[in-house]
Formats: C-alpha cells, sequence, structure tokens
C-alpha cells in the first residue's frame, strides 16, 4: 500500500484530504513524494511561519532535543523559561501556560477567565460571550465556545454557559449582558469564519465595555498572532490590549503549542493543580518557539511582513476575477467573481501551487519569510489558474 492507501485506512476519516504526499521543503517550496515541486501559501494553516525547515529554527529543534526531548513540569528546563521570558517580553503580559494546541490555550483562557470571577464574585457569573461566525477550536467546550451552528451537531451534551453576539453589532453584545457575563472572547480576525476583520470601533467599544464591568476580553490570536498580521499581535492594530490573548500555530514554528497568555489583572488565577498539561512547554517545542521569536523579533523583520503584504495585495487586487481582499497583513481572503474557491484551490494545487479555503473565499496564509520569487512564483500560478 502506499502512504495515500494506508493513512486512508488506518486513520480515522476527520479531513477531506487532498492526495498530495508532501515530502520535504525548504522555505516557501516544497515536494511531494513524486519530486513535483509546490510553492506553499498556506504554511499548513499559518504554522510554519518561517517556512518549511527554517535554518535557525531546526538548529534549535535538533539542539534540543539531543539534550532533552522532555521533561515533566514538575522540574524546570532553561528553553521553557527562555521562550517565557521572551514572549513576556515582546507582549507585554505578566504570565503565561503553555498546552500543545490553539483549542488547548482556549481552553485555558476560559478557565482563567471563569475562576477570576468565580474567585472574585462567586458562582454564576461564568458566562462567555463569543460571537457569531467564530471559530475557536475542537474539544468540547472550545466547540461550544465557537459561534457556528455546523459545529454544534452530534456530540450532545454540549457544555454550557456561552452566549453568541452577531460581530459588529455592539447592541446586541450588550443585550447579552445579563450580569452573568464573566468574559467577551473575539478573533480580530475570524479566520475560519472567512478572513473576516472586526471593526476597530467595535473592538474598543467591547474593550471599554470589559474595563468597565470588570469583564475579561480573550482575544483568541491563535491565526492572527505571532506577525501574521504584520504586528506581533493582531490586536495592537485595533488600539486594544486584552485581559488574555491566546496563541497556537505559528508560534511554535510547525511543532504542537498552545499558549494562554495572562496579564497582571488575572495573572495569579491559575495555582497549583487547577490546570495543567503533560506535554505543554516541552523543551523541543519551546527551543523552536525561541528560534521563532528571534526572527519574528528582529529589527525590521514586521515592516518587511507589511511590506510583502502590501505587494502581494496590489498584485492580487490586478486579477480580474479577484472581486476583493479581505483580512489584514498576510492573512489574506480572496472573494471570487465567477469561480467556486474549492475549486480553484484544487486546480491551483495541481498547477504547484498550495492555497486554503475559509468559507466561500480563497485563503492565503504564506510563510512571513516567502521571498519576492517565490510570491511571483505563485501570483503568476494563481493567475493562470484564475484565468483559465
Ligand atoms: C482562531 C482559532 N482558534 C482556535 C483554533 C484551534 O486551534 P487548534 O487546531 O490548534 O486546536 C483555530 C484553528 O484553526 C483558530 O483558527
Amino acid at each position: 500500500m502506499n502512504t495515500i492507501q494506508k493513512t486512508d485506512q488506518c486513520m480515522m476519516n476527520a479531513f477531506g484530504r487532498i492526495p498530495l504526499v508532501e515530502a520535504q521543503g525548504k522555505n516557501c517550496t516544497c515536494t511531494d513524494e513524486n519530486g513535483k515541486t509546490y510553492i506553499d501559501m498556506g504554511s499548513g494553516i499559518g504554522c510554519n511561519v518561517l517556512g518549511w525547515c527554517n535554518d535557525a529554527w531546526t538548529e534549535a529543534v535538533c539542539g534540543q532535543v539531543r539534550k532533552l526531548q522532555h521533561a515533566c513540569n514538575y522540574y524546570y528546563t532553561q528553553p521553557q523559561a527562555e521562550f517565557a521570558e521572551k514572549l513576556c517580553a515582546v507582549t507585554g503580559f505578566s504570565k503565561i501556560f503553555l498546552g500543545n494546541s490553539g483549542a488547548e490555550a482556549n481552553e485555558c483562557a476560559i478557565k482563567v477567565a471563569r475562576k477570576y470571577s468565580s474567585d472574585k464574585y462567586g458562582k454564576n457569573r461564568g458566562t462567555i460571550i463569543t460571537l457569531v461566525n467564530s471559530f475557536h477550536g475542537r474539544t468540547m467546550e472550545t466547540l461550544a465556545a465557537t459561534g457556528q451552528e455546523v459545529f454544534h451537531q452530534y456530540f450532545y451534551p454540549f457544555p454550557t454557559g456561552f452566549a453568541f453576539a452577531k460581530a459588529n453589532d455592539l447592541d446586541d453584545l450588550k443585550s447579552k449582558l445579563d450580569g452573568t457575563v464573566c468574559a467577551i472572547m473575539i478573533e480580530m480576525i475570524q479566520g475560519e469564519g472567512g478572513v473576516c476583520a472586526l471593526d476597530k470601533d467595535y473592538v474598543q467599544a467591547i474593550a471599554k465595555i470589559c474595563e468597565e464591568q470588570d469583564i475579561l476580553l480573550i482575544a483568541d490570536e491563535v491565526q492572527t498572532g505571532c506577525g501574521r498580521t504584520g504586528t506581533f499581535l493582531a490586536q495592537e492594530q485595533f488600539g486594544v490590549k486584552a485581559n488574555i490573548t491566546t496563541l497556537a500555530k505559528a508560534i511554535g514554528g510547525g511543532l504542537p503549542i498552545g499558549v494562554c497568555m495572562a496579564d497582571e489583572k488575572c495573572a495569579y488565577v491559575i495555582t497549583p493543580g487547577t490546570h495543567g498539561s503533560t506535554f505543554g512547554g516541552n523543551p523541543v517545542v519551546c527551543a523552536g518557539g525561541c528560534a521563532v521569536l528571534d526572527q519574528i523579533t528582529a529589527p525590521g523583520f514586521l515592516d518587511s511582513v507589511k511590506e510583502k503584504a502590501a505587494y502581494l495585495r496590489g498584485e492580487l487586487e490586478k486579477i480580474p476575477e479577484i472581486a476583493g481582499l479581505s483580512g489584514i497583513g498576510m492573512m489574506i481572503g480572496i472573494t471570487l467573481k465567477t469561480k467556486d474557491a474549492h475549486d480553484v484551490m484544487l486546480a491551483a494545487n495541481d498547477a504547484g501551487l498550495l492555497v486554503l479555503t475559509a468559507k466561500e473565499k480563497l485563503r492565503l496564509l504564506p510563510p512571513l519569510t516567502i521571498t519576492k520569487e517565490e510570491m511571483d512564483a505563485g501570483l503568476k500560478i494563481l493567475r493562470s489558474v484564475l484565468e483559465a
């Protein structure tokens, strides 16, 4: 049996997979097992932020794996300390908790918010408002938090304690503030929901309500964080600082990680025994995370992301089949005039370009290290597919 047959026979059928076996890659170019090359504008849904097998990241990971691959969290490790210190310094958050995925990061955020409220106000103040069309993960709790009915099927009974407000409708959100709310959780740009950015005014109004009513603002930056939009966190461009922010995907550079960051208000909520993770804060992952942070925060790097995004967006706007672009920076949603995004994604794959979809849009999340040559090569393929 070949790779595809073995996978399909033995793996649960959770993904509508495309018959492409990725074998190896360098920066934005990957090769399948038949030697065919692809320009990667999806970066494994935003995870390979430094591209495939970035030299410094690979060295950090391989160096660490030869020294100490895992330590239980009752002991300390240098890479975990280093990573936490760097991330707190970059973001201004006071403390972090480390897990293994975006959903786990959000689970931690939900627990911090509910415990903050329970410690201070007692029971019955545990509701979290999330937004219609959001996506927060695949665990039972984060599925329940996700504001899309399609994710609220099959797995009954779902956890309760979430209310859903229409994005960009402040009155609707205010109508949900019934005295039981401990937190409001938002994605600055709804990624899986179709790369839809929230209005800046709306986000700022939410932050004001949170401040006034001692409700915690949770920013799910699993997809928007770590330089994706041209600033380290997307919230910087919205002029707010959430009390809790989650990261995953890019911050691991391609290894599994989930980060929940808390500001001074809720930094001490988690106490021994109230949360944990066997693998969270793994030294190999943290060593890679340090390499990611070093590069993303190097002088000029985020400026280069903004420049690349401006170039890519400018070139995309010239393509007649493209009706419009959404998102910010290198998180790009593409609305097509006549073609179906899923069909275009498959045709692009065949032609040697990896792209994603989000709802009815094409979605690009290129590695932030993409070169001008790689952008041009990818654009050439996309143009030819869209003109066909
Ligand atoms: C905004 C957001 N939150 C949470 C998640 C869940 O992350 P993970 O798949 O790592 O659990 C995702 C994944 O796409 C996401 O985009």
